[in-house]
């Protein structure tokens, strides 16, 4: 399977009562991977675009636990997908190798990012063209 197949969203359990709402993410059960990141981006303006990056190790599952936001994933061979994350129990898995822009932050935006692993600067590919010349050389990505 190619990896922008693998992109998906993903429904977490709600254990909402009258004390309010509870949404429950474990790891390698509700996401597939063990979280060994947990960061999280507030405070991005409207026309703010993040992300610009694919990851050779990193996957991720992006969560707007407050606010809006979307991402676009793309494949490098010129497919696209624009997902809107504007529910606190939805999140957007997203496996290695796929460029993500995230973008239309709401100003109460805090978008919550799950990793499977620490961080490491050199597993970041920040250059597009870089990212393309890799998945058009390598036909499992
Ligand atoms: P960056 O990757 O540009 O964030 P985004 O993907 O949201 O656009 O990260 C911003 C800065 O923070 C950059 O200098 C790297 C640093 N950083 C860490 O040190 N550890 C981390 O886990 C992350 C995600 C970023």
């Amino acid at each position: 399977m190619h990896n922008m197949e693998k992109v998906r969203l993903l429904e977490f359990s709600q254990m909402g009562d009258e004390r309010g709402h509870l949404v429950i993410v474990e790891g390698n059960k509700d996401i597939p991977f063990d979280i060994a990141r947990v960061f999280y981006i507030y405070g991005s303006d409207a026309d703010v675009v993040r992300g610009k990056h694919a990851n050779k190790k990193s996957q991720f599952v992006l969560i707007n636990v407050a606010g809006t936001s979307k991402v676009t994933v793309k494949d490098g061979k010129g497919n696209e997908k624009t997902f809107s994350l504007d529910r606190p129990h939805m999140g957007i898995y997203l496996p290695t190798m796929v460029w993500k822009d995230m973008f239309d932050f709401s100003k109460d935006s805090v978008l919550l990012c799950l990793s499977s692993e620490h961080y490491d600067p050199n597993e970041y590919i920040r250059s597009y063209e870089e990212f393309e010349k890799i998945v058009n050389e390598n036909d499992n990505v």
